[in-house]
């Protein structure tokens, strides 16, 4: 039996190195065009806790990791202070390049994006809570329409737990929400506890 679950994990972690290969050499969307290095996502394959936030920004598509700019910075101060390791989580996007000038994905690269690279993700590292960062992953994932509609609460969906929250760079054009996100993280430290 523990032989079963190592092997399923070395397959698992393969597996997410093998699709990391193929995202950065994706040209399945407009977005290649434009992109340095894609951002497949990275961190622990076996985290109980996925974080899946919009897009990479400038600094994400210099070094191909996920929140590592400002945002990214915000990010870890959030988890330090609700005391969330980050080598717990396995953290990605919706989308895997950078839009130009950071600009919001559009449907057709969110779509392209996520059936082909999203799901399999989601199912590989099979999470037990995903937090969804921002609107365009809330919407993508749960349909719902605002942030507020939907965060404070574990939603479920298709046999799987989500959290909504604020995506860390709000902070920078309405500096009152850094508050806010701070509250989601609090509330996801809690629910790991359950987990
Ligand atoms: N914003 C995101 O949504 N993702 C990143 O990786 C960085 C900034």
């Amino acid at each position: 039996m523990l032989a079963l679950v190592f092997v399923d994990k070395v397959e698992r972690a393969k597996r997410i190195d093998e699709m990391a290969e193929v995202i950065r050499g994706c040209l399945k969307c407009p977005l290649h065009a434009s992109r340095h290095i894609a951002v497949p996502g990275d961190g622990n394959v076996n985290a109980k806790v996925m974080i899946i936030g919009e897009a990479p920004g400038r600094e994400e598509d210099e070094t191909g990791h996920p929140f590592v700019g400002a945002a990214g910075r915000f990010l870890d101060s959030v988890l330090e202070g609700s005391g969330i390791n980050r080598d717990d989580l396995f953290i990605t996007n919706v989308v895997k390049c950078r839009p130009p000038q950071n600009r919001t994905p559009r449907k057709l690269e969110v779509d392209t994006c996520v059936s082909n690279y999203l799901f399999e993700q989601i199912e590989l590292i099979n999470p037990k809570l995903i937090m969804l960062l921002g609107a365009v992953a809330a919407k993508k994932l749960l349909g719902v329409a605002t942030i507020n509609s939907a965060r404070g609460r574990v939603i479920e969906k298709d046999g799987r737990k989500y959290l909504v929250g604020y995506h860390p760079a709000v902070r920078f054009y309405r500096e009152d929400l850094a508050e806010k996100v701070r509250e989601d993280f609090a509330l996801l430290r809690q629910k790991l506890e359950d987990l």
